[in-house]
């Protein structure tokens, strides 16, 4: 079979993977920096992994975005970890280096980042995070490096919570439900991605003039969110965290660091 050599082709794998916004935000970037490639999303199976990565050995696909539920799955199929993929067991962007495939986290970067954005000072704040689901040992890696005080986790499965303490130290564990003291509120569950979901906790003690913020970003405002804003806290969604970690792969695969404006923040929606 001939394969247009010049034509790079990439990919989102999920499942669900329809929401998937990568594909705007990839081809955008691909055609504004000229690079004759193309990206699209792919809904797989976990019996489909195997042989996706080594359509990336063989160079037939050259590079891959990976998403719920397959960040930790992937791994086994892998040659290599970067150090924030081994630490976090969580990967987003798979890439061929020297014959071996290479598996990488960019949401680490791409938290960080949005978090630079919202001007909050992370350095010895109190963050409670919501759910112990893919996203969240990559929220806890950058909130260390942060220097942040304390981690406390909580999630309706409280044993998800607890094993996330085997990786890493000093996390405090809060039963589902209970509210404690904090800075910053992180929800990290899937719930608000449903636009009628409603997260069951009260938070009508917590006050006023802290951080609530959701990785969710469509909708734009979940119902947790908008909690938090009638509360009067300061609120902010997980679009920017989305279009950083796309960016940090972008760099990964092209050597370029795309530009990040108001006009591609629109063409998201
Ligand atoms: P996974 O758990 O497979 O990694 P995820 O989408 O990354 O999937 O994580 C979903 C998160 O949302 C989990 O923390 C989940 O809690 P459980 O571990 O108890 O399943 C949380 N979640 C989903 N629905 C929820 C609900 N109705 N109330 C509270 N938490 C919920």
């Amino acid at each position: 079979m001939t394969r247009n050599i010049k034509m790079k082709k990439y990919l989102v794998i999920g499942n669900p993977i329809d929401h998937s916004l990568s594909p705007k935000l990839h081809n955008y970037w691909l055609k504004k920096y000229n690079i004759d490639g193309n990206y699209e999303k792919k809904k797989l199976n976990e019996m489909d992994l195997k042989d996706i990565i080594l359509q990336i050995k063989e160079k037939k696909i050259d590079g891959i975005n990976v998403t719920v539920p397959f960040k930790k799955k992937v791994i086994p199929y892998l040659n290599n970890l970067s150090i924030e993929a081994e630490k976090t067991q969580s990967v987003n962007t798979v890439y061929l280096n020297n014959g071996n495939v290479i598996g990488h986290n960019t949401d680490i970067f791409g938290f960080e980042k949005a978090i630079i954005d919202t001007n909050f000072n992370l350095s010895g704040k109190k963050i409670l995070i919501l759910g112990a689901g893919g996203v969240v040992s990559s929220l806890i890696f950058a909130l260390k490096k942060k220097n942040v005080k304390s981690i406390l986790i909580s999630n309706r499965t409280k044993e998800k919570a607890e094993s996330l303490n085997h990786s890493f130290k000093d996390l405090t564990i809060v039963n589902w439900g209970e509210i404690p003291d904090f800075d910053m509120v992180i929800n990290a569950t899937s719930v608000g991605l449903g636009l009628d979901d409603r997260i069951d906790l009260d938070f009508s003690k917590v006050g006023g003039g802290k951080f609530f913020y959701d990785v969710i970003y469509t909708p734009a405002e979940t119902s947790f969110l908008k909690k938090g804003h009638n509360l009067n806290n300061k609120t902010e969604n997980g679009k920017k965290m989305f279009i950083y970690q796309a960016a940090a792969a972008f760099k990964v695969w092209h050597g370029i660091e795309p530009t990040i404006n108001n006009d591609l923040i629109k063409i998201l929606g």
